[in-house]
């Protein structure tokens, strides 16, 4: 089996397929409330090209897949790409970032179709708040959504929590009770820049601090979790879940990083903090054959960065907005 490293050391086994870029929320870390064009159909990969893509990534080392978005569960047919990929000898994982609209609809034919787990986006356990934060009524649906996964063993069900100063900061220590009684792996995540900088300034939380006021109203048990992720995880005494910290920018673990991505509109992405991306079409508008998909993986990984430039001088703006990137 192939194994790719970059001149980091860094083994690149793990591909991240956004499918869309279309969304039932509109979360304000990741996309504008208007205004927002979205790709046409045509422009967006089918899901044989993706198949081809990833039977070339297959060659060049890639063992586990995440489907992500915009929210993946939008495009229609998304349980029978579970399927297909299934199909791929090589591939070990795979895996879904969904917000949970849709779970209670799909989380049955996901699991039928061997989907491994899922993770669900959620910031807020309080209904107006969230309407806030995603500007749409969806609460209800989210949890009963949380509450399928759980039904449907799709686990470790973990739940992605964008920390956000003054929005929803003061219910950090609900989320660390809800893994006390709900085999939940909830994530508090760094806000990361790639939309509007100067409000993910304002709104960026170290996770250190949050990490230590925990810690001193109760013991923090570290334990070992199912993943791919740069997520660490810690349990309380008496936790059914775990609690789990994503800090791309307080300690930037891209050292650590064994990713590339792949947008809906077949590009491939080394790096989710990086304007870099290759296409995967010819000039004729044609994907490119099995032997030309191939070299732009290994092109990916000669071009992928060290680290990302998130804050960085010189790296005001970024080309995407993490709705057109998917996490
Ligand atoms: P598992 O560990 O396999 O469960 O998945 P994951 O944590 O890789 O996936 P998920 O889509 O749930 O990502 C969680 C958060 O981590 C999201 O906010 C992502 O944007 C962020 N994240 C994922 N990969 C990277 C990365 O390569 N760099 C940075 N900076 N952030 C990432
Ligand atoms: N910073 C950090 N995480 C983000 N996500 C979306 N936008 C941002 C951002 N600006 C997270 C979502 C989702 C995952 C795919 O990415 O919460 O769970
Ligand atoms: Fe949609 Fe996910 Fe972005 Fe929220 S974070 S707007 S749910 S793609």
């Amino acid at each position: 089996m192939a194994v790719s490293k970059d001149k980091f050391g860094r083994k690149i086994d793990y591909l991240r397929i956004s499918i869309t870029d279309r969304c039932n929320l509109r979360c304000r870390y990741c996309m504008p409330e208007e205004g927002v064009e979205y790709k046409s159909h045509t422009e967006i990969l089918s899901y044989e090209e993706i198949i081809e893509i990833v039977k070339a990534g297959i060659d060049f080392g890639i063992t586990r897949i995440r489907i992500t978005g915009g929210e993946p569960l939008v495009r229609i047919g998304v349980d029978e790409l579970v399927g297909m990929l299934n199909q791929l000898p090589g591939i070990e994982e795979i895996t879904m970032t969904t917000n949970g609209i849709l779970l209670p609809r799909y989380a049955q034919k996901l699991k039928k179709a061997d989907l491994d787990r899922v993770n669900i986006s959620l910031d807020t356990l309080d209904r107006d708040k969230f309407n806030e934060i995603t500007r749409r009524d969806e609460f209800n649906q989210v949890i009963s959504g949380m509450k399928m996964a759980l039904e449907m063993n799709l686990n470790p069900v973990k739940i992605n929590t964008v920390l956000m100063k003054g929005i929803n900061d003061d219910e950090i220590m609900d989320f660390v009770e809800l893994t006390r009684e709900f085999p939940f792996h909830v994530r508090f995540i760094e806000y990361m820049p790639l939309g509007d900088k100067k409000e993910a300034e304002e709104r960026y939380i170290s996770l250190t601090s949050v990490q230590e006021m925990i810690m001193d109203k109760g013991e923090l048990i570290p334990v070992n979790i199912k993943g791919n992720g740069p997520a660490e995880y810690f349990r309380l005494p008496d936790g059914k879940g775990t609690i789990g910290f994503i800090t791309p920018i307080s300690h930037k673990f891209c050292s650590l990083c064994n990713r590339l991505r792949l947008t809906a509109d077949g590009k491939l992405k080394p790096c989710l903090g990086s304007d870099l991306e290759l296409d995967l079409y010819a000039e004729n508008g044609e994907l490119l054959d099995a032997g030309g998909l191939k070299s732009q993986f290994k092109e990916a990984l000669a071009l992928k960065p060290g680290r990302h430039g998130f804050f960085e001088e010189g790296q005001e703006t970024f080309k995407r907005e993490m709705f057109q990137i998917g996490g």
